[in-house]
């Protein structure tokens, strides 16, 4: 199969440190259709050779591991093009599609890694140049509007030239393995899906915490804040994986109906709600990074309680936790099971939990009570069945991206994000929102290197619960 994938935005951020690291990645494990050309799209004026250069230069920021040798680098160059188009004018849309169907590859890929205010345009203007063909994907990286509105304008634009089977919508931590692997885990095997509901289940707890601060972003970050950065589509998005019913196939529609019908599920926000069950905080220092006003009200971290209100999960409490500048680069799913209804083991305290880890390392971990066989009538004590699914598929893994611009090449849709399941997203986040606006008192502050203010351990221990902090 032949590809063109066009990258808007082939000199920003996004295309060299993360897309072209995942091609890479991709050829050099021979994963990429040998037939395939890149094309980066940019404002400047440069030759294939300096675009290349321009790359290869930018490789040097990557992690060692990720970086090619400079034969492994000739051999990848060879796929990269580069194309001066100024994205308001018809014309370089037009020719952009002579130089691709001088080739006519089966598959276009049109992946738009610019900022999002060029998304709408570039979407109209690929259209109306003929650019929008049964071979055609288009590709778009979050984020997609600021909030309910905005999402759908953008998604009327993208509809009136492309099916919405064409339109993939990127939430790179759907690529992660870990959360490929809570789909096997469930739905592959038969051991979890009886003890799956509210009767073995007191709680889940998502957290997201990352350890660096907002860094030079603090102009895109200060207008989005963790609530929109976050929480409306990488948090949401996993707790849709962890809480949906087993779909009828593994096909995309199928999945992601269910996705859809967890998102509508869960318990809507009312301003008396946000107040007792979202906790919003700012880091200590926030304020003084670059491009970030004095008296930003801007959330870094987000942490909040919600339900999914169907018969399998009524009940259950599910906490969301993210924030930036936390106490260690952490991301995990914790399925806290309920206590033995009738304890006879004099002392023990403590329940099974099952941890789906994501970050650092991805793996899973099952922690039971054992005896440790040192007398009788002995306490109980936690131990744990750990898997790291790095050691035991040692050399299959794929990066997120990696695993997503391969989907999107192939044309697998099962892990990129619906239009209506963005759109619920925002329908569910937007109170919150509004609620925040309409509060003129300051987020919460925490100290960086902690785990967010205190008031989010209050929320869960409120319900008699505490953050699984063990990481
Ligand atoms: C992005 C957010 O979507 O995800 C960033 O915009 C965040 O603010 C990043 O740092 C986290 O991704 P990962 O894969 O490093 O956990």
């Amino acid at each position: 199969m032949s590809f063109d994938l066009v990258l808007f935005g082939g000199t920003g951020d996004l295309t060299w440190r993360k897309l072209m690291p995942a091609l890479f990645q991709a050829w050099r494990h021979g994963k990429l259709p040998a037939d395939g050309r890149i094309l980066a799209v940019a404002r400047d004026e440069r030759s294939d050779d300096q675009y290349r250069a321009f790359i290869h230069d930018k490789f040097a920021e990557v992690e060692e591991a990720k970086r090619p040798s400079n034969e492994e680098f000739a051999g990848f160059a060879q796929l990269l093009h580069y194309r001066r188009m100024d994205l308001a004018q018809p014309e370089h849309y037009a020719g952009l599609k002579q130089w691709l169907d001088a080739r006519g590859a089966d598959v276009k890929v049109f992946f738009l890694a610019t900022s999002p205010h060029l998304f709408t345009q570039i979407c109209a203007q690929l259209g109306a140049a003929g650019l929008n063909g049964d071979e055609v994907r288009v590709v778009l990286e979050k984020p997609l509007g600021h909030d309910l509105a905005s999402a759908q304008e953008i998604n009327r634009v993208v509809r009136a030239s492309f099916t919405e089977s064409q339109a993939l919508r990127i939430d790179h931590y759907l690529g992660k393995p870990a959360v490929q692997n809570l789909t096997a885990l469930r739905f592959g095997n038969a051991l979890f899906e009886p003890l799956w509901r509210r009767e073995s289940i007191a709680n889940i707890q998502i957290t997201i915490a990352e350890h660096i601060g907002v860094g030079t972003r603090g102009d895109f970050y200060d207008r989005t804040g963790a609530l929109r950065d976050m929480v409306q589509n990488h948090a949401l998005q996993l707790l849709t994986m962890i809480a949906m019913e087993p779909p009828a196939t593994g096909d995309a529609t199928a999945i992601r109906d269910e996705k859809l019908k967890v998102l509508k599920s869960l318990k809507p926000f009312t301003p008396e709600v946000v107040s007792r069950d979202v906790v919003r905080g700012q880091y200590k220092g926030y304020l003084e990074e670059t491009k970030v006003p004095a008296d930003s009200h801007t959330e870094t971290f987000v942490a909040l309680r919600t339900e999914v209100q169907n018969w399998r999960w009524a009940g259950v409490p599910f906490y969301l936790r993210t924030g930036k500048r936390l106490a260690a680069r952490d991301a995990q799913i914790v399925v806290n099971f309920r206590p033995v209804p009738h304890p006879i083991f004099a002392g023990t305290t403590g329940a099974n939990k099952l941890v789906i880890k994501l970050q650092p390392e991805d793996g899973l971990e099952l922690h039971l009570l054992a005896a440790k066989g040192s007398g009788n009538n002995e306490t109980l004590s936690p131990v744990k069945l750990d898997l790291d699914f790095d050691k035991a598929f040692v050399s299959n893994r794929v990066g997120a991206y990696e695993r997503l611009l391969l989907d999107a090449i192939a044309g697998r849709l099962n892990l990129f994000v619906r239009s209506d399941e963005q759109e619920e997203a925002w329908r569910w986040v937007e109170p919150v929102l509004d609620a925040w606006r309409a509060d003129p008192s300051p987020p919460k502050t925490y100290a960086a290197g902690s785990w967010g203010p205190p008031a989010a351990s209050a929320l869960i221990a409120r319900d008699g619960f505490a953050w699984d902090e063990e990481a």
